[in-house]
């Protein structure tokens, strides 16, 4: 596939428009790809696997090197995941669950980003534990969730989108389902977590934040 892109670039090398076209499309094939083999390894662990204790800073590390390699393309500075404490041991669950909340997540703040027209985006994840809970918390500097569509984003079909994918090309943008949140919620849900829009911190403009229980010691036993 990408032989094919190196022809196309030397075929016509004094059209700037076209240069960038065939850029932006090795660019997504990079990252589709690298897309691909995360979530690739996410299914095969599924299949594999029991649900066992998630351990969240190895989760999102793993996450934010993926994530890291998109981020020249989309202009927006995934800043170093802050770790609060040590032991961040989930609940049982499948790892592909944590890469479908985070991808989830990670889409809908790239394109609150490209709403709100920033030169400079930026997403932040915080992870910790309080009160007997692991939390993980992520925000952007996107163009926010009014006060009265708070609850609403977890409804599904709920969408503001005019863009499903930031592999799309601006000529062929397709509309939001709606149902990423939903989806999110759901997982939570199925092991007694919670997820809410919470105040952003200085800088920020959207902080979801996702609780869960902490893994219990018989379960930790088990892993
Ligand atoms: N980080 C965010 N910043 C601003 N608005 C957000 C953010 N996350 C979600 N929303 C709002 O919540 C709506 C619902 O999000 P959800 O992920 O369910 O759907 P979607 O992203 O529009 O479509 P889909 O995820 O199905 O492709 C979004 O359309 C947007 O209005
Ligand atoms: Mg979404």
């Amino acid at each position: 596939m990408l032989a094919s892109i190196k022809l196309l670039i030397k075929k016509f090398p004094e059209d700037e428009l076209y240069q960038d076209k065939i850029k932006r499309l090795k660019e997504n094939i990079i990252t589709l790809r690298t897309y691909t083999s995360y979530f690739d390894k996410a299914i095969s662990e599924n299949i594999t696997r029991e649900l066992e204790p998630q351990e969240l800073d190895l989760v999102v590390a793993k996450f934010f090197k993926v994530i890291s390699l998109d981020t020249g393309m989309n202009k927006v500075t995934v800043q170093e995941p802050e770790v609060n404490g040590g032991d961040l041991f989930t609940v049982p669950m499948h790892s592909s669950e944590w890469a479908t909340i985070l991808f989830n997540l990670y889409t809908n703040s790239l394109k609150a980003i490209k709403r709100a027209d920033h030169k400079e985006g930026k997403i932040w994840i915080r992870i910790g534990k309080q009160n007997g809970k692991i939390y993980l918390e992520f925000l952007d500097n996107g163009d926010g969730i009014p006060e009265e569509n708070k609850e609403r984003v977890f409804e599904p079909f709920f969408t503001t989108s005019t863009s499903a994918s930031h592999f799309a090309a601006e000529e062929d943008e397709v509309l939001g389902t709606g149902l990423g949140m939903k989806i999110v919620k759901d997982i939570i849900d199925a092991y007694g977590g919670e997820i809410e829009v919470v105040d952003a911190h200085p800088g920020y403009s959207t902080n979801i934040r996702i609780e869960l229980p902490e893994a219990s010691e018989i379960e930790m036993e088990n892993l």
